[in-house]
């Protein structure tokens, strides 16, 4: 697909994959509007677009007018979410108005202004919930562990129905953990390892809670190809495909080696999960993303210790902007 000059939406694109999504696009040529509401509490920084051609709309899609955002979109990634597991618990009345609700708004005003533009979704493994057999392929029964499970299932429903009854070219990406530059870092609310990385790169211990279990973690670039091949790919429109990255390592594991990496210096604690952790945890996960490997030709091309030193040297210049 030659992007120079296509029209895309990117909702959710000041946040961590849909600015490393906007920076690629825009390289490529496409016109590029990153619609994000800097929820708080989320990956959104303004910093995380500095250096990318991207039009940059402040606005929650649970109320803006998204029909002149969507006009003429060639291709619409929706990534804008709530994504806090915790939050969700909290809150699942705010959690569904976003991860739902307002998905239905996106629908109906891409059916209006943007009736033929490809939707790329942004799915979630989260869904699956505590898993019997590894690795988990897209037949795997779903079983939200927690509210943010269920309104993550039920937005990438309504995309899905979108397709099987207006056969709009939907993919939904089922995403693993995911991890490197622009990731929010200064506390845990995006993923153990943003508070992991913070900890190693000021020198202060971090906690592992549990450390036995399984992670397949995704280097940011390869979330980026996989968003671009999944619009790039017709044969993948009309699809669910879970998306994987590096070999599974335990929690330990990868606790060992922010050590190595470090030179050392790095060190940290192993407790029990917290109880109210405890309660929504997945436990060990890794995907099978044969199916999109197969339809796409995608691959993860990051190795983990590569992407680990590649995002601890992103932010040691940056890390003020971080924090
Ligand atoms: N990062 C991961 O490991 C991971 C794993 C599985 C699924 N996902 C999915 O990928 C997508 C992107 O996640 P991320 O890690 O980049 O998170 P993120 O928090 O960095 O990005 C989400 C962005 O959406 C914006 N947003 C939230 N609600 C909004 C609203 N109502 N209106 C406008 N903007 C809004 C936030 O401000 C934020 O910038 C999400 O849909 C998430 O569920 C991510």
């Amino acid at each position: 697909m030659d992007w120079s000059g296509q029209r895309v939406l990117v909702t959710g694109g000041a946040g961590f994959l849909g600015a490393n999504l906007c920076h690629a696009l825009a390289g490529r040529g496409a016109k590029v509007t990153a619609l994000d509401g800097f929820l708080f509490g989320g990956g959104a920084n303004p910093t995380n677009l500095d250096g990318a051609d991207v039009e940059l709309v402040r606005g929650d899609i649970r109320d803006i007018d998204l029909r002149p955002l969507c006009e003429g979109a060639a291709v619409i990634f929706n990534l804008a979410a709530q994504t806090s597991h915790m939050g969700g618990q909290a809150d699942p009345l705010a959690d569904i108005a976003v991860n739902a609700v307002a998905q239905v708004r996106l629908i109906q005003a891409a059916r209006e202004a943007a009736p033929d533009a490809i939707v790329v979704h942004a799915s979630t493994r989260q869904f699956y919930g505590r898993v019997e057999k590894l690795p988990v392929d897209e037949s795997q029964p779903v079983a939200p562990p927690d509210a943010n499970g269920v309104s993550k299932f039920a937005g990438e429903q309504y995309w899905m129905l979108e397709h099987r009854v207006r056969q709009r070219p939907v993919v939904s990406l089922r995403l693993t953990n995911c991890y490197g530059p622009r990731l929010r870092i200064r506390d845990a609310r995006q993923t153990f390892l943003g508070i992991w990385i913070r900890c190693v790169l000021e020198d202060k211990p971090f906690e592992v809670w549990g450390g036995e279990q399984l992670r397949d973690l995704t280097y940011v670039d390869d979330v980026t190809n996989a968003f671009l091949a999944a619009a790039e790919t017709p044969s993948c429109h009309g699809g669910i495909y879970n998306i994987g990255g590096s070999p599974p390592a335990s929690l330990h594991d990868l606790a060992e080696l922010m050590v190595r990496l470090s030179g050392g210096k790095a060190h940290y604690t192993t407790r029990e999960f917290p109880a109210d952790r405890a309660r929504i945890d997945i436990g060990s996960y890794h995907a099978d993303d044969s199916a999109f490997r197969a339809a796409s030709g995608w691959r993860p091309m990051t190795g983990l210790e590569e992407g680990i030193a590649k995002t601890l040297d992103w932010y040691r210049p940056r890390l003020k902007d971080y924090l």
